[in-house]
Formats: C-alpha cells, sequence, structure tokens
C-alpha cells in the first residue's frame, strides 16, 4: 500500500452526523454535528465540538442541556438542510417538519422522527481552538422499539446514516458480532 503523508488533519472515518436539538428561553433550534463522539461509558458521556459562531452554541451554553437525535438514512436530506442553514434566520423545526417532544430531563425538545434520542446535561465545555468540545453526560435515552431485535438496538435496522470527507453514506453489511472470531483456535 503505497501512502502520502498529508499535513496534520483529523482524519478520522465514518463518522455518525447527528442532529442536535436545543432550547434556552423563546430560542428552539436544530444543528447538525459530525464531530461527534463517546468519551465514557460510566458515566455515560458525549463529545461534541462546536464552533462559537453557531447560533446554537450560545444555546448550548446558557442552557448547560442538549439532545442528540440519530438520523436515519433517509432523512440525508434535512441533516444536510440542518447543516447549511442557520436558525438565526430559519426556523428549521418548521421547515424540515420535525416533530419536537417534550423531553423527560431536559428542556431541549426530542425528534420525534429520530430512532434514537439522548438527553444530555452539559459537563464541561473545553476550547480547543476552532471547536468548543462540549461533553454533555446522557441522563436519558429514547429508542425506537421496532429497531430491537434479540434485546439490542439495531443501528442497520434503523438505517443509520454515516458522514466521511463530505459525503454522506448508508451503513453498509453486517460483518459480525463482537467478539466472535476469538472462538475459533488459532
Ligand atoms: C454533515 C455536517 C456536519 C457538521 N458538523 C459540524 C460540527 O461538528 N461542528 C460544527 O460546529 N458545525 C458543524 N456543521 C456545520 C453546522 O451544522 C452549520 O454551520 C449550521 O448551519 C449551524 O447551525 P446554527 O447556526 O443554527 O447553529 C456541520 C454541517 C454538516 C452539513
Amino acid at each position: 500500500m503505497a501512502k502520502r503523508m498529508g499535513g496534520p488533519g483529523t482524519w478520522l472515518y465514518p463518522l455518525p452526523p447527528v442532529l442536535v436539538s436545543c432550547a434556552h428561553g423563546d430560542r428552539t433550534n436544530i444543528i447538525t454535528l459530525a464531530w461527534a463522539g463517546v468519551a465514557c461509558s460510566e458515566p455515560p458521556i458525549i463529545s461534541l465540538g462546536i464552533r462559537p459562531e453557531r447560533y446554537s452554541y450560545d444555546i448550548i451554553k446558557q442552557s448547560g442541556e442538549f439532545v442528540v437525535n440519530i438520523p436515519r438514512a433517509s432523512q440525508v436530506e434535512l441533516v444536510d438542510f440542518c447543516g447549511n442553514v442557520s436558525g438565526r434566520e430559519v426556523d428549521k423545526f418548521a421547515r424540515c417538519g420535525f416533530t419536537a417532544l417534550p423531553g423527560s430531563s431536559v428542556a431541549a425538545p426530542l425528534l420525534a422522527e429520530c430512532p434514537v434520542n439522548l438527553e444530555c446535561r452539559v459537563v464541561q465545555v473545553l476550547p480547543l481552538g476552532s471547536h468548543d468540545l462540549f461533553l454533555g453526560e446522557v441522563v436519558s435515552v429514547h429508542y425506537a422499539e421496532q429497531y430491537v431485535a434479540d434485546q439490542r438496538f439495531d443501528p442497520y435496522a434503523a438505517d443509520a446514516l454515516v458522514y466521511g470527507f463530505g459525503r454522506y453514506y448508508r451503513l453498509g453489511e453486517v460483518l459480525g458480532r463482537h467478539g466472535e472470531w476469538m472462538k475459533r483456535e488459532r
């Protein structure tokens, strides 16, 4: 495999693009974020990289809350829309037709049409440069029961959306289960 050397960059792929909903006072908004990840299991903490110039930035910082909504690949047009227009100019709930459901632990609304909604409370904000890292503890989880098989949530059935290098993809084939290859003699 011949390699080229590039300058420093994040390069990590694939990424899960998420729709983050937020609310503070009379401001409610949705922002698409691909700089999203798992930071800790116990307590469950999710990380989001958000540029301070985003309309959502102040809403999340001031409210100390957000909801991570995991979209379906079939919702890619809405994901792209929420990542290309600002809530300063557009009511993204009205334009996208999302149904806002009340959360059980936070004031930010859940997007009913997304298969998974994670209610989060901000526990730390770390200024890093272009983006601030928001660490949010997951305080409530909502998931569509229709995508549960063998007591596990199935991201393949939930039509997971994938992102990398400026392009969107649909989750590919299932290769196996965690630990499946460990059963074989080596
Ligand atoms: C696929 C995709 C991923 C994005 N990821 C991020 C991200 O991780 N962090 C960020 O600050 N902006 C990200 N953006 C850009 C914001 O979503 C975009 O600037 C949005 O219009 C900001 O909305 P707001 O001003 O209503 O908060 C992304 C956009 C797209 C389309």
